[in-house]
């Protein structure tokens, strides 16, 4: 069986990939089937977003689909930049015009409490999707460190393990990520979903 992930992020991918590699079947992503229209991402939560990319990509293809929605929760930025995260800087920005934004609106802000958040919706082309929800609370860190990961990582510093995103191993962050919690959760109900 093939799935597709509705995303052309190849760091996302790897991430998915290595923690459904238990479930039987083949994840590809966009890359994988050349052009097709963008789905704008129009919600105003991240699980209206995952369901509106799922269900998009699901009956585009004609298989079923996973999409995850997520970003940075940030307490003293009343939420930002949340659903707005990959595009925080502005359209087109990188990574880390994104994050150097992040840290310069939280310069001498002395509440740096941050969480990530992720919501995955997994639909079939006929419409019905299941949604799974995962959290990750972190601080954010004064300067950035760490050369792994993608998005935000290295300003994202993680208490229990006493250091950010960014310094872990991909197999460490799985343990822990906000994707990888609500991907444990696909894969305790592996048997469910392939129904
Ligand atoms: P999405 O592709 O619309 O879900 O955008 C999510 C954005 O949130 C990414 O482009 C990153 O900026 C950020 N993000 C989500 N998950 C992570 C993560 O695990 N590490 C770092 N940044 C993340």
């Amino acid at each position: 069986m093939i799935w597709v992930v509705a995303t052309r992020n190849q760091g996302k991918t790897s991430e998915i990939r290595s923690l459904l590699n238990n479930f039987p079947i083949e994840i590809k992503n966009l890359n994988d089937f050349g052009k097709i229209p963008e789905v704008e991402e129009t919600g105003n939560t991240f699980e209206e977003n995952a369901y509106l990319k799922a269900s998009f990509t699901s009956r585009i293809l004609g298989i079923p689909a996973l999409a995850d929605d997520s970003g940075l929760v940030v307490d003293v930025l009343n939420g930002a930049p949340g659903i707005h995260s990959a595009r925080y800087g502005g359209p087109d920005t990188t990574d880390m015009q994104n994050y150097m934004k992040l840290l310069e609106a939280m310069k001498d802000q002395p509440n740096r409490h941050a969480r990530f958040e992720c919501v995955i919706s997994i639909a079939i082309p006929q419409g019905q999707a299941l949604t799974y929800e995962g959290r990750c609370e972190g601080i954010i860190s004064e300067k950035p460190m760490g050369i792994h990961g993608f998005g935000y990582d290295p300003v994202f510093f993680y208490p229990p393990l006493n250091k950010t995103f960014a310094e872990l191993t991909l197999e460490e962050k799985n343990q822990v990520s906000h994707r990888a919690l609500a991907l444990k959760q696909i894969q305790q109900e592996c048997d469910k979903i392939l129904i």
